[in-house]
């Protein structure tokens, strides 16, 4: 087996084979071309074009507001900065929801419009005919279980989900159920670390988790908060790889300074 640098384009199949063989999947949001582009070449997996562009991009409080024409925008500006990862998109919120008709009809329209590899969904049972039709157009759709953020409404909190077991047993039951449909993968969001493990061991497609703990598959962080460029979100969960926020907001003050000063431009800047 490859180690992750060696496959040439990452695919759903190579994510099957990462999990048999013990490697985990790294996984990150991306939204535009450039940030995909860095993404892509220092060789993440998987880089989910995520409906969180609601709010580290756009700025809403909720991921609900996002459009599809607006994720497929996103979508095409990542796939143009793309040569290796594989590219999923998420179905926002409205797309898909009221029958499996329109969720097939916006599935199309983001492979289509944008080259994308593969959408995701949000729900287990109650989005089983979607996504049967979905796979059955031949368009590979990764589950999300656990806090699925377009049901916010609907949960109250962005608490930690499934302490409880009549939502546990739901959320094992989904996960086999998914499986047994044909997503390719699962993401598992903000659930007790056990309780993830043990859906990962049950299942042969890859899991991937955030603030879901260490047992499963893969990890998956939007990028915006690991980079701290996003500064007011501080779950537990979440590692900080950067103080971007404070760095950039640095950078911003010494261009100000040197504008104003009339530092900048110098004569080896100038023509
Ligand atoms: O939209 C998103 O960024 C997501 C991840 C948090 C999994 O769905």
């Amino acid at each position: 087996m490859s180690t992750h640098k060696e496959i040439k384009k990452v695919t759903t199949h190579s994510l099957t084979e990462m999990k048999k063989n013990g490697i985990k999947i790294s996984m990150l949001t991306a939204y535009d071309y450039s940030m995909a582009r860095i993404l892509d070449a220092a060789g993440i997996d998987v880089l989910l074009v995520g409906d969180s562009a609601s709010n580290v991009m756009a700025g809403h409080e909720t991921t609900l507001p996002i459009t599809l024409d607006n994720m497929i925008y996103h979508a095409g500006s990542v796939i143009r900065g793309v040569e290796r990862s594989l590219v999923v998109v998420d179905l926002p919120f409205g797309s898909y929801q009221a029958n499996s008709s329109e969720a097939l009809r916006s599935a199309i329209r983001i492979m289509k419009e944008t080259g994308a590899h593969a959408v995701k969904m949000e729900g287990g049972e109650e989005v089983s005919e979607s996504i049967i039709r979905i796979l059955t157009a031949g368009i590979p759709v990764m589950g999300h279980l656990g806090l699925t953020p377009q049901s916010i409404y609907k949960f109250g909190t962005y608490t930690v989900r499934a302490t409880e077991d009549d939502e546990a047993e739901k959320l094992k039951k989904d996960a086999l159920l998914l499986e047994h449909l044909g997503c390719f993968a699962l993401v598992l969001e903000k659930i007790p670390a056990s309780l993830a493990t043990e859906v990962a061991k049950s299942v042969q497609i890859p899991v991937i988790g955030i603030g879901a703990g260490g047992g499963v598959d893969g990890q998956v962080l939007v990028t915006h908060d690991m980079m701290g460029i996003n500064f007011e979100f501080k779950p537990r969960f979440l590692r900080r790889y950067l103080n971007l926020h404070e760095d950039m907001a640095n950078a911003v003050k010494s261009y100000i300074n040197d504008v104003k000063s009339g530092d900048f431009p110098s004569e080896k800047e100038s023509y």
